[in-house]
């Protein structure tokens, strides 16, 4: 039997860099801060409410994950990160309008002290923002060079035993793979040519990577999923994650959708809209932006309800996804969903959803979870794609050869039985014979 992997302690500090900070990653900073302080619970985290059950149901052992799976403590964690913008965490957090100011004011110092570094930006990878706090260079080669320098002076700055970097940047324009994304070779030699096809994220990404740190992308560019980057990451030992959080209506489509199917519900329609005011809803009235993000949003239907072994129940599917800038509702989104579904004999049913959600809410308890996973993922010696981690995002990175599982129940059981495996524990199938021999 499998004893469990060596791994390495979580002492000392580990430093989490956010790229982009906006409403996801102020929202994470700041509750990160408040829950520290005892001001408030962390709500909607697995690292930190989550339990995990061992071995048999008779044996009753139910340890909090954190328990379980040496974590950093959140008093180790040290926020960083770049912006376009010159704004320190507090003024970001005023500004994205998600946390009430009363509960920003009682950590404005700490909050007020996160300042962001100049970003590697260009307005042909997100055409609506534009702002003052940008590194020049030479070429794409050279941006580069001073993200890694970034990384190392923050590191040395704060004593950092460890660090991870997360995207959560604005949703870029679409893009596909082109031949300067396959292999590393070709990557580097597009970063000298600044070839197009390098978008600000992969220049963070690949910084990320070649210092051999953990890297996850919150949003649904590209970033590091092609294979210069996956080599890269297989070479310095660097687990990788993304894309898209799974947060708001895709979350809830990936909890009805495996349900339906179970009982073989068949499914012709499913129209989903939002409106969303904040400025991740301003860059996704950019159709290019908004064209990466849809593709990410519809693929999770035809990979859970799977119209090929199916045919007589989704076959038919319509899918339509549809995001609306409305500015007076800021960072509280509502999502409409009309799901045209029939029964037995054929017989058309309709079921309507209205989730009046809180983006930034939804996605800070996942930023700092996949923080913590990726750092622990790094101290096992875990590198590349990090497929249990999938449970998190809306467009999982996954080996070429499979495709990605978007069902969240088989997520959140390959996620725990990942954690039962690095700790020598038995893995749950749930078949369960032996309560009844
Ligand atoms: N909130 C959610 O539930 C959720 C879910 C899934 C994905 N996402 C994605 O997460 C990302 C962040 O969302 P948000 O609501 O915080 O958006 P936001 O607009 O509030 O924040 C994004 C920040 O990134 C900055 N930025 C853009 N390009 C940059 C660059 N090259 N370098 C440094 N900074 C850069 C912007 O100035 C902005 O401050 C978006 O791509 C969004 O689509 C969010």
């Amino acid at each position: 039997m499998n004893k469990g992997l060596p791994i390495a302690p979580a002492e000392g500090k580990l430093g989490i860099l956010l790229v982009g900070l906006g409403a996801v990653s102020t929202t994470t900073i700041a509750g990160t801060m408040a829950v520290r302080k005892g001001l408030a619970k962390p709500i909607g985290s697995l690292t930190q409410m989550g339990t995990i059950r061992l071995g048999k149901r008779t044996e009753n052992r139910t340890p909090a994950i954190g328990e379980f799976v040496p974590l950093a403590g959140l008093n180790d964690i040290v926020f960083g990160g770049w912006d376009i913008f010159e704004d320190n965490c507090y003024d970001a957090a005023r500004t994205a309008g998600v946390l009430e100011p009363a509960l920003l004011d009682q950590i404005k110092d700490e909050l007020a002290a996160v300042t962001p570094m100049p970003a590697v930006f260009d307005r042909q990878y997100v055409k609506r923002l534009d702002g003052p706090n940008v590194k020049k260079g030479k070429n794409k080669k050279d941006l580069a060079e001073q993200v890694i320098e970034d990384i190392r002076r923050f590191k040395a700055q704060h004593k950092l035993d460890r660090l991870v970097l997360v995207w959560a940047g604005s949703t870029e324009v679409f893009m596909t793979e082109s031949p300067v994304h396959e292999t590393l070779a070709a990557f580097e030699k597009g970063l000298e040519d600044s070839d197009p096809a390098i978008p600000s994220s992969m220049i963070y990404a690949y910084a990320a990577i070649r210092e051999g740190l953990p890297y996850a992308n919150a949003a649904p560019n590209l970033s590091a999923d092609i294979p210069a980057l996956v080599e890269l990451a297989a070479k310095t030992g660097s687990p990788v994650v993304g894309k898209d959080l799974k947060t708001g209506q895709t979350l809830i489509k990936t909890i009805i959708a495996p349900g339906l199917k179970a009982r073989l519900l068949g499914v012709n329609g499913w129209y989903s809209t939002n409106i969303l005011g904040n400025r991740d809803g301003e860059v996704l009235d950019d159709p290019e932006s908004f064209k990466t993000k849809e593709e990410s949003k519809k693929s999770v239907l035809d990979y859970i309800l799977q119209p090929n072994l199916y045919p007589d129940l989704y076959s038919a599917l319509h899918h339509v996804v549809r995001i609306n800038y409305y500015p007076p509702r800021g960072d509280n989104k509502e999502g409409w969903d009309n799901i045209d579904l029939f029964g037995w004999l054929g017989y058309p049913m309709q079921l309507k959803i209205n989730f009046l959600c809180r983006d930034s809410i939804l996605a800070a308890p996942i930023v700092l979870d996949v923080a913590l996973f990726l750092d622990l993922a790094k101290r096992v010696g875990f590198s590349g794609i990090q497929e249990w981690l999938s449970f998190y995002f809306k467009s999982p990175m996954h080996a070429p050869e499979v495709y990605p599982e978007h069902d969240v129940f088989i997520q959140l059981m390959k996620l725990k039985n990942t954690l039962r495996y690095i700790r020598g524990e038995e893995l749950i199938t749930h078949l369960g014979r032996e309560y009844y021999d």
